[in-house]
């Protein structure tokens, strides 16, 4: 008999035939998110658990699952995983990286160029009749070239934008816990500064870090009021690194220009007072979001899973202390 695999949400054939190749896989078909109690009901034989990144992988959860030997994010994020519990229950836990670096820095720049170009807002204009004529004053934007970007964490994702910005002529700085090392300074051309340093000369600030209880709320009221009034938030990483209320003060008083973003602090819900405003670019967490990548993720997170079918430490393992004895 094959070993028992749960899926939580239809994910590309590619990887999901791979998968039904080696395991007995149930997959929840609806168009919505599992509940945690359906998780929980489905999950006692399962051997595996290829869960996306919004579905809350509990105590509770991973209690449930009496065979479980791995979780397998269909993320890089891993922050909707209890790891401390799956640990103890020596549960690996895995997450999707790399392979979604330069699809989320794209998407990183198309929030800078659009929320800087106002093209959702033009796109709105021109399709309610609005456009009259040419002029010079038209739908003003701020440029984006030659411009001073400020990256909040100089990580996988953080780089690969910081490289993108280079053809973009702009000026890179970056913060982070610690510098990073030569080779990587110079490959992106950034200049490690401290925070206060990075809020107060950026044009553009943005954020590329995990979330945790030291970055929730990085970014508040504070933080925005250091930013020059000129000058734009992007986040494409976890909605909680902003406080979202703080947010939106600051873009109706005109305390900075305008915000890029791509994840809230409450998904899919989004705070009503945002969707009023036209200097703010809304987009539904599509950072990784184009076929080629999300089939890699797929591919990455099923060969996790592969990999403890046949008793090997899965390679994107993220609690590698299950393993050692
Ligand atoms: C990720 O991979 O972390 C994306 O944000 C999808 O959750």
């Amino acid at each position: 008999m094959k070993p028992e695999v749960l899926v939580t949400r239809k994910i590309l054939e590619r990887p999901l035939n791979l998968l039904k190749e080696k395991a007995e896989v149930t997959v929840h078909l609806e168009d919505r998110a599992m509940t945690p109690e359906e998780i929980v009901a489905q999950l006692p034989a399962k051997i595996a658990l290829l869960s996306m990144g919004g579905d809350p992988i509990s105590a509770k959860i991973l209690e449930s699952g009496k065979s479980l030997k791995i979780v397998a994010n269909y993320a890089v994020g891993f922050n909707n995983i209890d790891l401390g519990t799956a640990t103890c229950l020596q549960i690996a836990v895995t997450n999707t990286p790399d392979v979604l670096t330069d699809t989320t820095a794209d998407l990183t720049l198309a929030l800078i160029l659009g929320v800087a170009r106002r093209i959702a807002e033009c796109d709105r204009f021109v399709r309610a009749g609005r456009w009259k004529e040419w002029k010079p004053a038209l739908l003003l934007g701020s440029d984006v070239h030659g411009k001073t970007l400020g990256i909040i964490g100089l990580g996988r994702i953080g780089s690969a934008v910081a490289q993108r910005a280079l053809g973009f002529n702009m000026k890179v700085l970056y913060t982070d816990v610690r510098p990073a090392d030569r080779s990587m300074e110079e490959r992106c051309r950034a200049k490690f500064v401290s925070w206060e340093e990075l809020l107060t000369e950026s044009d553009f600030v943005t954020l590329h870090v995990p979330l945790t209880p030291e970055t929730t709320h990085l970014i508040g009221q504070e933080e925005l009021r250091m930013m020059k009034r000129s000058a734009f938030l992007i986040n494409a990483s976890r909605g909680p690194v902003v406080e979202e209320k703080a947010l939106v003060e600051a873009l109706r008083s005109g305390i900075i220009a305008g915000a890029g973003l791509d994840v809230f602090e409450d998904e899919p819900r989004v705070n009503p007072e945002l969707l009023h405003l036209e200097n703010i670019l809304l987009l539904p967490h599509i950072g990784s979001a184009t076929f080629e990548t999300r089939e890699k993720m797929g591919l990455v997170a099923v060969n996790n899973i592969l990999a403890v079918l046949r008793g090997e430490i899965p390679p994107n393992i993220l609690n590698p202390e299950i393993y050692r004895k």
